[in-house]
């Protein structure tokens, strides 16, 4: 490896609009990966286009998508990127957003790689639930969590069923319904019931607490899941932080990009 060498890490996430929430989760994420990694360079890209649009309005905050942050790194003369997504499971985002967009940089560079999101092979789901367990101390008896995962039409959705299962055998207790795609709240309310439950810890697994959780999770609103859950008796806590706050998630980041260096990655 020459010293010209110039060598990066894009670091890939949908984004988010509340300031607080991103320096503590995404830019948490960036850092520690930047901290891992000094010979790399680690720049940033948001996919989501109404989040960037929205953050260069507001506040004059641009922020590239996947390619425009590649051909940047094309034209100051990077030889050597690495992709690491912040996503939690290779859905559309991943393949749509970040594997395809890479695909058309490919001979743009001598080496691109791209690396795994949270959940991939079955190893990452066991270092997942261990992860969690750094944020969830043990239930005690008729305490329940509630996990909010994002979910998608995407055949990926899969990804949420082996979590839950690999949750059922190291965390009981701990359920995820989805806010798109299987299971919805209404699935598993009979499981809360069922382990007689009477409070339940309601938690983002998502990186980032911003709109689903603030709203569609812990909101006032009727049809929030804080409201439906306290109509069906429950008592409610919100834990409103993202997994990017986890700096146990953060390590599972820092080993994916490992990975790539390793030669692991896609
Ligand atoms: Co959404």
């Amino acid at each position: 490896m020459t010293e010209e060498q110039k060598k990066g890490i894009l670091v890939v996430s949908f984004g988010t609009t509340y300031n607080q929430v991103r320096k503590a989760t995404i830019e948490a994420c960036e850092d520690k990966i930047a901290t891992n990694f000094p010979a790399y360079e680690v720049r940033r890209a948001f996919t989501s286009r109404i989040v960037r649009g929205i953050l260069a309005e507001r506040d004059g905050l641009v922020i590239d998508d996947t390619a425009a942050a590649l051909l940047k790194m094309k034209e100051e003369g990077f030889q050597e990127v690495i992709i690491q997504p912040l996503h939690i499971i290779p859905g559309e985002e991943y393949h749509e957003k970040i594997i395809k967009e890479a695909a058309g940089f490919k001979g743009y560079f001598k080496g691109l790689v791209v690396g795994k999101p949270v959940l991939y092979s079955t190893p990452d789901y066991l270092q997942a639930v261990a992860a969690l367990k750094a944020q969830i101390l043990p239930l005690e008896e008729g305490t329940a969590v509630v996990l909010m995962g994002h979910g998608t039409s995407h055949p990926a959705n899969a990804c949420y069923g082996q979590l839950q299962l690999t949750l059922l055998d190291r965390m009981p207790g701990v359920y995820l319904a989805n806010v798109e795609g299987y299971p919805q709240l209404p699935d598993i309310i009979p499981r809360l019931k069922e382990r007689r439950a009477r409070e339940v810890i309601l938690m983002p697994y998502m990186l980032v607490a911003g709109e689903h959780a603030h709203k569609d999770m812990a909101g006032d609103e009727e049809d929030s899941w804080k409201s439906i859950l306290k109509r069906e008796g429950f008592a409610v806590q919100i834990y409103l932080k993202g997994l990017g706050e986890n700096p146990a998630y953060q390590d599972i980041y820092v080993q994916h990009v490992r990975d790539c260096i390793g030669g692991e990655g896609r």
